[in-house]
């Protein structure tokens, strides 16, 4: 059996390895055995950095999580479904999962799983890319179990499912492929996608939770665009959601959204895919999709700054404190998408106006230095504060001299006061 020992001390930094040994350790205590399997032998037999580790425990019981959480000076983060136990420890994240089988009731239903050996385990992933494993255990460290001959798909650049019902039983693993294929630089194997084109319609099976958490992946990769583009080409997209289309101008949006260095890349996407949506639409794929909290004010906050582009098209002279109050307060990610959508209209250039200047204006005086001028205490304060940021907005004032004579001018106040008060 091959032996990558060599290749995981590659590509594993010695926090990593001391932690996998530390695994297999307990686990042996617990009679269990351990293999690192998934994305992170993939990755590593690539020869990129592997930093979160997946691994498969043969002979799962209850304790050992708790065991290796302790031996590694961690904790268990949180318990799913199928005794995966996540944990952290040393800041690196860890997810031990039972060896298992799977049998799927109807398509996107969740698996029935029972625990398995490691050969059925690897029986039942996605793509032959995924399905290798490595031996942790100590007397067999860095053997790779690859039963299917997956090493060859890896050298050659394929992304192929192991079976011709994977992406009935599970749809997610549509958007899987195309994420794997781009990111990879690898191509879809003629079979796999001749089986994925037949299968979008399947992801009106899967539930929101889950259709939201590989899309977000998607949205969260580098190479985003180009893997939103793949899904539309295959159908895919408009399966997720029918008003899910990329025009050429959303695609450039999205492409000048990736070159920015935004650091919300999901919600800016969701704003620029979004942008051309009716109020119905965006209210549909907000459910089929359960966006957070977050991300809903992005796609709501669009629809606004929309219109507010749409009532200005004449491209008349509008005030800059006018720009200012019909923006003020959306969200900023919302803010950019309509203007990356909006090319280089003098919409655009009004909501980047915005966004780099016009937010981050503020009057010199405060509340305080109101009072202390004599103006007195009352809703009158607030009002002379909105006038100042107006008339800064505007350019007609400029400093806090200017700001004192304007105050003193709106309200009568006697120059000798305002000048020894503020000084
Ligand atoms: N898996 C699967 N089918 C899915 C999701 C996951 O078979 N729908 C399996 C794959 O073998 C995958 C492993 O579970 O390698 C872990 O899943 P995940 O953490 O989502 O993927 P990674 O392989 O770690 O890839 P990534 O680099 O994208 O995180």
């Amino acid at each position: 059996m091959k032996n990558i020992a060599a290749t995981l001390e590659a590509q594993l930094d010695n926090l990593s390895l001391c932690q996998l040994r530390g695994i297999a350790a307990v686990a042996e205590v617990h009679g269990a055995r351990t293999y690192l399997a998934g994305g992170a032998v993939r990755d590593a037999l690539l020869g990129l950095q592997v930093s979160d580790v997946d691994i498969a425990v043969v002979g799962m019981t209850s304790e050992l999580p708790i065991g290796v959480a302790q031996a590694l000076n961690g904790r268990v983060v949180a318990r799913s479904q199928f005794n995966t136990f996540s944990l952290i420890a040393s800041g690196r994240h860890i997810d031990l999962t039972m060896a298992r089988c799977e049998t799927y009731a109807h398509s996107g239903a969740l698996p029935t799983v029972l625990p398995g050996t490691i050969r059925q385990d690897l029986a039942r992933r996605d793509f032959t890319i995924n399905a290798m494993a490595v031996s942790l255990s100590t007397g067999s460290f860095g053997e790779l179990i690859d039963l299917l001959n997956c090493q060859s798909d890896l050298k050659t650049g394929m992304v192929r499912v192991l079976h011709d019902d994977s992406f009935k039983d599970d749809a997610t693993r549509i958007l899987r492929a195309a994420r794997y294929a781009v990111r990879l630089g690898f191509t879809l194997e003629a079979h796999t996608e001749h089986l994925l084109r037949g299968a979008v319609s399947y992801l009106d099976t899967i539930s929101p939770a889950r259709l939201r958490d590989e899309f977000m992946r998607v949205l969260q990769e580098g190479r985003a665009v180009s893997i939103l583009e793949m899904l539309q080409c295959l159908g895919a997209l408009r399966s997720i959601h029918p008003a899910l289309a990329l025009s050429p101008q959303t695609s450039d949006a999205l492409r000048r959204a990736a070159q920015s260095d935004y650091a919300e890349m999901p919600a800016l996407f969701l704003s620029i895919l979004t942008y051309s949506m009716t109020e119905s639409e965006k209210a549909n794929l907000v459910e089929r999709l359960q966006l957070n909290s977050r991300l809903r004010q992005t796609v709501q906050s669009t629809g606004l700054a929309r219109s507010l582009v749409q009532d200005d098209r004449s491209g008349g002279d509008v005030r800059r404190s006018e720009i200012y109050r019909r923006l003020k307060g959306l969200d900023e990610a919302a803010i950019l998408g309509c203007a990356l959508s909006e090319g280089d209209s003098v919409m655009a250039q009004r909501l980047m106006l915005y966004l780099n200047e016009l937010r981050h204006i503020t009057p010199a005086l405060k509340g305080t230095d109101l009072l202390a001028l004599g103006v007195p205490q009352g809703p009158e304060v607030g009002a002379l504060l909105d006038d100042l940021l107006e008339a800064r907005l505007d350019g007609k004032i400029e400093t806090r001299q200017d700001e004192i004579s304007f105050v003193r001018a709106q309200c009568n106040l006697p120059a000798s006061k305002e000048t020894c008060r503020t000084s």
